[in-house]
Order: structure tokens, then C-alpha cells, then sequence
């Protein structure tokens, strides 16, 4: 299933990693590599390098690593086919399926997605030159939409007809309904899913045009919203409004703002805070916080979380710990949405973002707001409340700052506050749900395998970086450490890293990839001869024990040997000889089994 080996291996061969990972983040020329801040993790100083030739990558801030295909997957969250379609795309690479069903699938899709898109012009060109569309133009206008914001989104109108938009795109009955643009009514006539709405196109992170979001002119009957429905093309927990546009910004300013409507985000877009991104009529879902977390680790809640209340608290802080970013709250007026407040006061809106706090301090400060910190029981009152919330983090450290923050605030001795903290945590707090779920692939705190410094690590360095430099030096017996064994004995038999890879399995990956862009002055010989040097001492060590074990017919043979091995040792340890001495000992450990040492 899926696309054709050879078409894969081209992909990964032909594709440019330089080229697409500097759509992420800038990348200097260092030596033999690239380096630069990650694009996975925030940091100030460049601990991301690419391997330009192998097309590998590899942070050593956060441990990911990969070929160029894995990369798009990350960024871009696609699954493998979807980032080798991607690539084939970027770089012209044409593509064969090994399933035609896939391919179908596929096809399909981009079929469905193309009708999306068409629908998404047709809407948006009624609004723009109907006539039927004046009230719309008015209301976005009063609204504060100008012709530029109309657009940027691509908004549209949907007049009020049966079959404008079906009509208009002459779609299959079957592609009109898998679309989400209309459906067969009992007399068996094609009809649209929108009528007289103002048409907000969504997008997904990739820019495909997929579904919509339809508001009600004011005063208009029925819900205010109607979405488009589920449906290959439109999955709305994976969707975010907006992050088409958004991720630049987001990317840059390694901040997303999380807001709960279409008009909310052009909000933030028209304040000039082009990172704003809403869900499509859902709540928040764990995947939403997966997808924003590839391109930010901080996300600023620009939605009334006061409200969002209790069982929220439980989910930032699990979010923050499993995805490892950081949960804020935006400053906003109470009882204001962005939409509005962008309309009245940008400046202000701007301000929400900057004064963001994290999500705790957010509602301590509202208590406090709240409490009379004028008298005693007032004062007992708002400390009670803030360590109910208090408790509820799963972080001790971050909880102890709170505290003394309470017991500074509300004149209560610092190590009582402790204590009616230590008498709440374990009830507040459900250890279970935070159990629940694991680090993504993208969490920093993934283990790593660990090599030591040492003659070990540099040979597999070099062996990564030129497979052919050590093969007649070393054999994968001289290692101690088993997982580097596994590599050299890998990076001798394949011929490309990615097959090293996938031939090794993760442990191996990682190990690999981060190999293939560290630096080494090393020489091979050099590297060699310290891998030969303390196998022979081992080898030495063991045959001693050989000979006081033997029986006396055999313990000339194994002196002799003894002797032998001894004078090689000195001479590896003679630059002028080593080269020499490296090519004998090759010659006598790959001879089979007794054969005889001249
Ligand atoms: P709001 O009622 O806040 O709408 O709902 P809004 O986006 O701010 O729109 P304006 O400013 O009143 O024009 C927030 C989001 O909830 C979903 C929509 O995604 C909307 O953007 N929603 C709302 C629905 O899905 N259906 C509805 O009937 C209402
Ligand atoms: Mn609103």
C-alpha cells in the first residue's frame, strides 16, 4: 500500500532539505553542514543542523532528527504518504501508487478538495458582484470588513437559492454530498448545503480549501453558524480557522492565539497579530493542541477561560506537560470577545495578547480581584479559594510559588499555607488523568540513547558521514557498547543512512542522525587505532586466563599467539607502524577459525 518504492526513494533523494527546512528557520553554512535555531522547540541559540548531502537532520536541544520526508511530516503533519506527496508536489516529482485504490483515494480526495475550492471562489464572487449580495456588503462593512479583509478570507455569500452553487459546479450527485456542498433532495434534485449565509472558507494548515463556516444574516431564523459536515475532506477536530494563514507568524513568534470564532480571528489578523487561529464550532481537542504545538509552544487563549472553568484547569495543565508547551490566558474584558474588542479598540486587543498570564496565575488574580482583602475572614476566605485552584497543578514548584504569593497577600504564615495546601493536593488532583497520555514524538523529554565520549563515538561519526572511511580499519567486534556495534555493523552494510534507519529501527535512527551532523577532527586511522588498542588489552587479559587453563599440548600455540598479539598492541600504538600493524589484525581476525598467523 502506497507509493512506489523507487518513486519514494526519488523523493528523498531529489527533494532539497536545505530548501524546505529554511521554510521554517533560517540555516547558516558550517563546515560540511547547515545549522540553525529548531524548528521544533524554542531556543536562542542554533542547536539544529543539517546534513546537506545524506539529507538528514538532527536537533541537539530537543533530539529530533530525520530525513526530509520526516520533516514535512512533523511540520506539516502529514502521515508518509502525505509528505512524500507533499514534496513530489514541491519539487516536481511525479508519483506511482502501488494500491490504485489508494491513489483513487487520493485522487478523490484532491477531487473533493478542488470542488471546495471552486465553491469557495463562486461564494466569494457573489459577494463581491451580486446583487443579491448588498446586505451582506453592508453588514461586513458595518462590521469594520473592508474590501482588502473580504479578500484576505476569501469571504463569500451564499445567495438565497436552491441549487445557485450545484448548478454552478455541475458536480456528481456522489461528490456534491462527500463535499459537503449540498445533497439530493426526495425528488432527486441536486441542492445546495448553504443558503443565504455569509460564507467564511476554511482552510487547513496545508491551504486546501475544505469546508465552511456559514453565518446567519442578523435577525435571520435558525442557528447563527452552520458548519459544514464531517466528511473526508472536513475533519473538525483536526481543523483550525485560520492556520493557513497563521503559521508564518506563528512559526515566528513561536505564539498562537486560540480563539472561538471566525470573526475573532480577523480580529487579531486586522490588529495586526496575524497568528490567531480558531476551532471550527468544537472545543479544543487534544489533536488541535498536537497540530499547534509543530508550529508554537506557546498558545494564548483569547476565549473567556474563566468560563471554560473546573475540568479545564485539569486539561492546560495536562497539555502543558504532555505536548511540553505553556498555556496562557489573554488579558480581555470581561465579558468581551475579541471580535468585538478588535472592532472598538485594536490597541487594547494587542494589549490582551501581551498581558497574557499563565493560566493559574489568570485565575488566582480573579479571586483576589474579587475577595475583600480587608478584613481577616475576607482575607482566610480568598486564601481558601486560590489554594483550591492552587492544587489543582500538578507541578510542586509551580504550586510553592503560588503559596507564598497567598500567604504574602493574605498575611497568613507561609508554612500554615503549605500545610492546608499539603491537606488539599491529594484530593484535588487526579493523578489518573494525568497518566493517560504520553509524550507526542515532538515532546522534548523523549529518551535518548546516550554514547559516551570517546574513540566509540567518533568512529561512528565518521562512519556516518562516510561509510567507506573506516571499512578497512575497523570491524564492529572492537566496540564495547552494543548499540554501537549494531550502528557500524549497519553502516557498513547499507548504503544510504535512510536505510540505516529504517533497517535499525528508532533507538538507531536517532543515534544516526544526530552522528551524521556532529563534527569530529578525528582521523580514521587515528580512531581506529584507539578502538584497537584497548580490544587487544581485553583480548590479552582473557588469553592469559586461556593459557593457565590449557592443557599443555595446546599452551604453546596460545603463548605464541600471546606474543603476537603483544607486539601488534605496541606497534598500533606507534603512529609510524599503526597503519601496518591495523592491516595484520584485520588479516587475523577475519581468518576462519584456526587458520594459522604468519
Ligand atoms: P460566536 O457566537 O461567538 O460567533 O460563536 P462569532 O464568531 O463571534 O460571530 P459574530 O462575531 O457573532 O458574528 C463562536 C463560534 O462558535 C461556532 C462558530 O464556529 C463561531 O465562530 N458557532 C456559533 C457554531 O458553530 N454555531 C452557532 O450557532 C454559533
Ligand atoms: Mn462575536
Amino acid at each position: 500500500m502506497g507509493i512506489v518504492d523507487e518513486d519514494v526513494a526519488r523523493v528523498r533523494d531529489d527533494s532539497d532539505i536545505v530548501a524546505v527546512v529554511t521554510q521554517y528557520t533560517q540555516l547558516r553554512r558550517v563546515g560540511r553542514r547547515f545549522s540553525g535555531l529548531c524548528p521544533f522547540h524554542a531556543e536562542k541559540t542554533p542547536s539544529f543542523s543539517v546534513n546537506h548531502e545524506e539529507g538528514v537532520y538532527y536537533c541537539f536541544g530537543c533530539g529530533v532528527g530525520g530525513d526530509v520526508i520526516t520533516f514535512v511530516r512533523e511540520k506539516e503533519q502529514l502521515d508518509f504518504v502525505g509528505a512524500v506527496e507533499w514534496l513530489a508536489h514541491k519539487f516536481n516529482i511525479s508519483l506511482r501508487y502501488t494500491d490504485s485504490n489508494e491513489g483513487e483515494n487520493r485522487r478523490r480526495k484532491s477531487r473533493l478538495q478542488d470542488a471546495v475550492a471552486q465553491a469557495v471562489d463562486f461564494y466569494h464572487d457573489r459577494l463581491l458582484s451580486a446583487s443579491d449580495a448588498g446586505a451582506a456588503r453592508s453588514y461586513l462593512r458595518q462590521r469594520g470588513y473592508d474590501g482588502e479583509t473580504v479578500r484576505r478570507f476569501k469571504i463569500g455569500w451564499a445567495g438565497d437559492d436552491w441549487d445557485l452553487l450545484a448548478r454552478s459546479l455541475n458536480l456528481s450527485d456522489k461528490d456534491l454530498i462527500d463535499s459537503g456542498l449540498g445533497f439530493v433532495n426526495r425528488r432527486g434534485r441536486q441542492q445546495d448545503a448553504f443558503r443565504s449565509r455569509i460564507m467564511f472558507p476554511v482552510f487547513d494548515a496545508q491551504d486546501n480549501a475544505v469546508g465552511f463556516g456559514g453565518r446567519n444574516m442578523p435577525g435571520a431564523e435558525g442557528p447563527k453558524y452552520k458548519n459544514s459536515s464531517e466528511s473526508t475532506v472536513y475533519a473538525k477536530s483536526r481543523l483550525l480557522y485560520g492556520l493557513n494563514w497563521a503559521k508564518t507568524q506563528v512559526v515566528e513568534a513561536d505564539e498562537v492565539v486560540v480563539c472561538e470564532g471566525y470573526t475573532d480571528v480577523i480580529a487579531f489578523f486586522n490588529a495586526g497579530m496575524a497568528r490567531a487561529v480558531a476551532t471550527c464550532g468544537t472545543a479544543l481537542t487534544d489533536d488541535h493542541v498536537k497540530l499547534l504545538r509543530r508550529f508554537a509552544r506557546r498558545v494564548v487563549l483569547a476565549f473567556d477561560a474563566d468560563a471554560a472553568g473546573q475540568n479545564a484547569a485539569a486539561r492546560f495543565y495536562e497539555w502543558e506537560r504532555a505536548h511540553d508547551l505553556d498555556v496562557a490566558v489573554a488579558d480581555l474584558p470581561p465579558g468581551v470577545d475579541p471580535g468585538e474588542l478588535g472592532q472598538q479598540d485594536p490597541e487594547r486587543l494587542r494589549k490582551a495578547v501581551s498581558g497574557a498570564r499563565p493560566f493559574l496565575e489568570f485565575r488566582v488574580e480573579r479571586v483576589f480581584e474579587a475577595a475583600d482583602l480587608g478584613s481577616a475572614e475576607g482575607r482566610a476566605r480568598a486564601a481558601d479559594m486560590a489554594l483550591g485552584m492552587i492544587a489543582e497543578h500538578p507541578d510542586p514548584l509551580v504550586r510553592d510559588q503560588y503559596v507564598m504569593d497567598v500567604a504574602t497577600r493574605c498575611r497568613i504564615d507561609v508554612d500554615l499555607v503549605r500545610t492546608q495546601l499539603g491537606n488539599r493536593s491529594a484530593s484535588a488532583r487526579q493523578p489518573a488523568s494525568f497518566a493517560s497520555t504520553g509524550p507526542g514524538p515532538s515532546s522534548g523529554s523523549i529518551a535518548r540513547p546516550i554514547l559516551r565520549e570517546g574513540p566509540e563515538l567518533e568512529a561512528l561519526k565518521l562512519a556516518a558521514q562516510d561509510s567507506s572511511s573506516l571499512a578497512d580499519l575497523v570491524v564492529p567486534e572492537l566496540f564495547t557498547d552494543e548499540l554501537a556495534a549494531t550502528v557500524f555493523d549497519l553502516l557498513g552494510r547499507h548504503e544510504k543512512l535512510h536505510e540505516v534507519i529504517d533497517a535499525g529501527g528508532p533507538e538507531v535512527g536517532e543515534l544516526v542522525q544526530r552522528l551524521s551532523v556532529e563534527e569530529t577532527m578525528a582521523t580514521p586511522i587515528e580512531v581506529a587505532a584507539r578502538l584497537w588498542e584497548p580490544y587487544l588489552e581485553r583480548l590479552m587479559s582473557d588469553w592469559k586466563a586461556a593459557l593457565a587453563g590449557a592443557p599443555t599440548s595446546e599452551q604453546a600455540d596460545i603463548f605464541r599467539e600471546h606474543t603476537w598479539l603483544r607486539l601488534k598492541l605496541e606497534e598500533v600504538r606507534d603512529p609510524s607502524r599503526q597503519a601496518r600493524a591495523i592491516a595484520d589484525l584485520l588479516g587475523w581476525i577475519e581468518a576462519p577459525e584456526g587458520e594459522e598467523q604468519s
